[in-house]
C-alpha cells in the first residue's frame, strides 16, 4: 500500500489488549546469550574460507612510492597479496561505496593499500606486517578550523535529494537586527565514532557461472537492500548478484549503513583465489577505515521580543568529510521545524579533508544540531530570565514553520509538562546557588525531536499447517529488537502466541526492506509485515466464506457470525501464503513528521576539580504506537546515553601532523559506560499517528539521543553559571 491518507480504524486498535506493545523479552535473546546466533564472522555457511587481512596507510595524505610485497607473499600460509598492481578492475563509486586499492594517491591514514589471504588469521596478520610500503608524503589538512575558507555549499545528500542545505525564510538580518534580545553563540561538537562492539566483518565467496559473475557475503551491514547496488557497482555485476546474508548484528549505530573496504576486498580477493575470503576490521581500523561522525562547528543566532517570542532564528554549520566525498551533517535540518518564527535561515558548508568518509552516526543531523540549538534555546531563557520549558512552549509553532504543513501529531509541550512534574523541575535553582557537599548540583532540560521517515519494504509471510507463521524479510536486526517487534505483529494481526509466530531475516534473497537506520526500520519493516498478514487475513476469510467485516482471528482460527473455522482446514498442505508491501505516498509531504520528547538531567560538578556526574535523567518521549514496551525504552535510555557520552566524553581527537585519530580504541575513546549513568529512566505519553503508517508508530531509534547531550550542557550551566560552547564538557574546560 501506499501511504496516501491516514489509516482509519486498524486490527490493531481492535486488539489493545494484543501482543502489540506488550514488553515481550527479546525472541532472538536465547540464541545470543548461549552464543548460537551467528555473527558475519561467525558464519559457517562458506566453507573452508581463506583470511583476509588490511594493510592501511600510514601516511594521510601523499603518493605511494613503492610498495615490496615480497616477504609477504613468501610468509607462511601466504595465498595472495593484492596491491593496486594487482586488483581486479572495479566498477564506479556508488553513494559511499568505493573501488579500493586505486592507485598511488593517498587521500587519508588508514587508506587500505594491499589486503593479504592466507590460511589463517594469525598467518594473515603475520605476513601483512611483512608488506613494506614506502610514500613521498604531503602535508595532510586534518582540522575543519583551519580549513574553513575552503567551504562550500553542498550537494543535497543521495539518500534524500529533495532537502536542500539551505534554507531561508523571510528577512532574518532584518529581523534580527531589531530584535531587543539577541543571541549570537557559536557551538563546536568533536568528531565522535561508532563505537559499535561488533566489528565490521565478511566472509566473501565469489560465484563465477554461466549466467556470469555473482557474489555471496555473510556481511555486517544495517542495509544491505542498499548496499545491493553500490557494492555491485564497484563489484561490476548486476545488484541482483550481490547477495547479502546478515541474520545477527552486533550493533551499528550508523556505521554499517553503508558496506565498507572490508567486504568490497574480501570480494575481490575471492574473485582472484576462488575461495571464499573471511576478514574482520580490528578495532583501531574502525577508526581509520570504517566512518565516524564528522567534527561540526554550529552558529546559532535567535532574536526574541522581551516575552521570549522568536522573531529570528539562525542555524549554520560547518562540517568535514574525506577527499571527494559529499557527506555533511544536516546538524541544522531540525531546526527548520522546531519553533515558530517569521524570520529565519538554516545553512550548512562542507569541507574535504584528509580523513576517512564521514557518515551517518546515532541521529545524523538531529543529534549533534540539537547539542547547540536546544543550548542557544537555554541561552536565550537565561537572558529573559524565563523557564527554559516556558520559552520553548511561547514558541510552539501551530504547523511547520517552513514546511508549512500540520505536523501528524506533535506533543512537545505535554512531553515537557509531563516530563517536568515527574523530574521535579520546579525544584531547579539559580544558576550556581545549589550545593551538596563538595557537589555543585544542576538541572536542565531539552527537546528532543526526530523525522520520522518511512521507507519502501516488502514481506512475505505463509501460515503452515502446523499453524506456524513464517515471516520472511531482508529486514535486519542491529540488536534493537526487530525479531520481537515483527514476532508481535504477525502475532497479533493472526491471532497467534509469540511462540507460533518464527521471524527470519537479514537475507536480500527475500523480499527487500528498509534495512535499519534513520529510525525507520520498525515502521517501514513493521507496516510491510502488517500489509502481508492483511492480505493473508482476507484470503483465510475467503477461503472460509466467512464476512470479511466482522471476522477475528484467535486461537488459531478465523471466526464470524458464530461460525469459527480452524486455520489448518484452510491452508492445506502446503500452507497459505501472502505478500505485502509499504511505500511513502502523500502522507510525508502533506504533513511534518517527527517524534518528539523532552530530556531533563542532574548533574554535579565537583567544585575542587570541575568533574561532572550525572546523577540522574528522565526522558518523555512520543513515537506514536509502542510496538514493544520493554524495547522501545530501550532503545530511548540507549539514546539518552549516548547523550550523555556526547555532553562528557565522546571525542576522536585529531593529532594535526599526522591527521590521524590518536585516540583509536575504546581503552582511550571514552563511551559512557555503567558508572556515568547512574540513573536513566525514560516513559512514553499514549499517541497514535494514523499519518505515519498502518502500525500508528513513529520512529524512537535515534529519539533518545537528540537534545539529550543538550539537557546535560544545561544542567552544567545551571550547576555552576559557567557556559561552555564546546563538547565534550570535560572538567578542563569547566574548571
Ligand atoms: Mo542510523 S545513524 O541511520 O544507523
Amino acid at each position: 500500500m501506499e501511504m496516501n491518507q491516514p489509516i482509519g480504524r486498524t486490527p490493531l486498535d481492535d486488539r489493545a489488549d494484543g501482543l502489540v506493545g506488550k514488553p515481550l523479552d527479546r525472541v532472538d535473546g536465547p540464541l545470543k546469550v548461549t552464543g548460537r546466533a551467528p555473527y558475519a564472522y561467525e558464519s559457517r555457511a562458506l566453507t573452508n574460507p581463506a583470511y583476509g587481512y588490511i594493510v592501511t596507510a600510514t601516511v594521510a595524505a601523499g603518493t605511494i612510492k613503492a610498495i615490496d610485497a615480497e616477504a609477504a607473499r613468501k610468509a607462511p600460509g601466504a595465498i595472495f597479496v593484492m596491491t593496486h598492481e594487482n586488483v581486479p578492475e572495479q566498477g564506479e563509486k556508488k553513494e559511499q561505496v568505493w573501488p579500493q586499492l586505486q592507485g598511488r594517491e593517498i587521500n587519508f591514514y588508514g587508506q587500505p593499500v594491499a589486503f593479504v589471504v592466507a590460511e589463517t588469521f594469525e598467518q594473515a596478520r603475520a605476513a601483512a606486517m611483512l608488506v613494506k610500503v614506502s610514500y613521498d608524503k604531503a602535508k595532510p589538512k586534518g582540522l575543519l578550523r583551519e580549513n574553513l575558507s575552503a567551504a562550500y555549499e553542498p550537494k543535497p545528500m543521495p539518500t534524500s535529494p529533495g532537502v536542500k542545505p539551505d534554507s531561508a525564510l523571510g528577512d532574518f538580518d532584518g529581523a534580527f537586527a531589531k530584535s531587543p534580545v539577541q543571541i549570537d553563540v557559536e557551538y563546536t561538537t568533536p568528531t565522535q565514532i561508532h563505537a559499535q562492539m561488533e566489528p565490521h566483518a565478511t566472509i566473501a565467496e565469489w560465484q563465477s557461472g554461466p549466467d556470469g559473475d555473482a557474489v555471496v557475503l555473510y556481511s555486517a551491514n544495517q542495509m544491505p537492500n542498499r548496499n545491493q547496488p553500490s557494492l555491485g557497482s564497484v563489484l561490476k555485476i548486476a545488484p541482483e548478484k550481490v547477495r547479502f546474508v546478515t541474520p545477527y548484528i552486533g550493533g551499528g549505530f550508523g556505521s554499517k549503513l553503508q558496506s565498507l573496504p572490508e567486504a568490497t576486498l574480501a570480494a575481490l580477493a575471492s574473485k582472484v583465489i576462488k575461495r571464499p575470503v573471511k576478514v574482520t576490521m580490528t578495532r583501531q581500523q574502525e577508526f581509520h577505515v570504517g566512518t565516524h561522525r564528522t567534527d561540526t562547528i554550529q552558529r546559532v543566532r535567535l532574536g526574541a521580543d522581551n516575552e521570549g517570542r522568536l522573531t529570528a532564528i539562525s542555524h549554520e554549520s560547518w562540517s568535514d568529510t574525506a577527499i571527494d566525498d559529499g557527506f555533511y551533517e544536516t546538524s541544522a535540518n531540525v531546526t527548520r521545524s522546531l519553533y515558530a518564527a517569521p524570520n529565519r535561515i538554516t545553512r550548512h558548508r562542507m569541507v574535504n579533508l584528509n580523513l576517512p568518509i564521514a557518515s551517518s552516526m546515532r541521529a545524523p543531523g538531529e543529534a549533534v544540531g540539537q547539542l547547540a540549538f536546544e543550548c542557544a534555546m537555554d541561552e536565550l531563557a537565561e537572558r529573559l530570565n524565563i523557564d527554559p520549558v516556558e520559552l520553548r512552549i511561547r514558541n510552539e509553532p501551530q504547523e511547520d514553520p517552513e514546511k508549512k504543513v500540520p505536523f501528524s501529531t506533535r506533543r512537545l509541550v505535554d512531553c515537557m509538562k509531563e516530563g517536568a512534574a515527574r523530574f521535579g523541575w520546579d525544584k531547579r535553582g539559580k544558576p550556581g546557588a545549589t550545593r551538596d557537599g563538595q557537589w555543585l548540583i544542576g538541572l536542565g532540560m531539552s527537546a528532543a525531536a526526530r523525522q520520522n521517515p518511512l521507507k519502501p519494504s516488502a514481506a512475505w509471510v505463509r501460515l503452515g499447517p502446523d499453524g506456524v507463521l513464517t515471516v520472511r524479510m531482508a529486514m535486519t536486526d542491529l540488536g534493537t529488537g526487530t525479531y520481537t517487534i515483527l514476532t508481535q505483529i504477525g502475532g497479533e494481526m493472526m491471532g497467534l502466541p509469540a511462540e507460533k509466530v518464527r521471524v527470519e531475516l537479514g537475507d536480500t534473497n527475500f523480499p527487500k526492506a528498509a534495512g535499519s537506520g534513520g529510525s525507520f526500520g520498525a515502521a517501514s519493516a513493521g507496516s510491510a509485515l502488517y500489509v502481508a498478514c492483511d492480505n493473508l487475513r482476507q484470503a483465510l476469510v475467503a477461503k472460509a466464506g466467512l464476512d470479511a467485516g466482522e471476522a477475528q482471528f484467535a486461537d488459531g482460527a478465523v471466526s464470524a457470525g458464530g461460525r469459527s473455522v480452524p486455520f489448518k482446514d484452510l491452508v492445506g498442505t502446503e500452507g497459505l501464503e501472502a505478500k505485502g508491501e509499504i511505500k511513502p505516498g502523500e502522507m510525508d509531504k502533506k504533513f511534518s513528521q517527527y517524534s518528539f520528547g523532552a530530556h531533563f538531567a542532574e548533574v554535579g560538578v565537583d567544585i575542587d576539580t570541575g568533574e561532572v556526574r550525572l546523577r540522574r535523567m528522565l526522558g518523555c518521549f512520543t513515537g506514536g504506537r509502542i510496538l514493544n514496551e520493554k524495547t522501545a525504552r530501550s532503545q530511548a535510555i540507549g539514546g539518552m546515553i549516548f547523550g550523555v557520552g556526547a555532553a562528557l566524553m565522546e571525542d576522536a581527537v585529531i593529532d594535526p601532523r599526522y591527521s590521524y585519530y590518536v585516540n583509536h580504541d575504546l581503552a582511550e575513546y571514552h563511551v559512557s559506560t555503567h558508572a556515568d549513568v547512574p540513573n536513566v529512566d525514560a516513559f512514553f505519553l499514549p499517541e497514535l499517528d494514523d499519518k505515519a503508517n498502518p502500525l500508528k508508530s513513529k520512529g524512537l531509534g535515534e529519539l533518545g539521543i537528540c537534545g539529550a547531550g543538550a539537557s546535560v550542557a544545561n544542567a552544567i550551566y545551571n550547576a555552576t553559571g559557567i557556559r561552555i560552547r564546546d563538547y565534550p564538557m570535560t572538567l578542563d574546560k569547566v574548571l
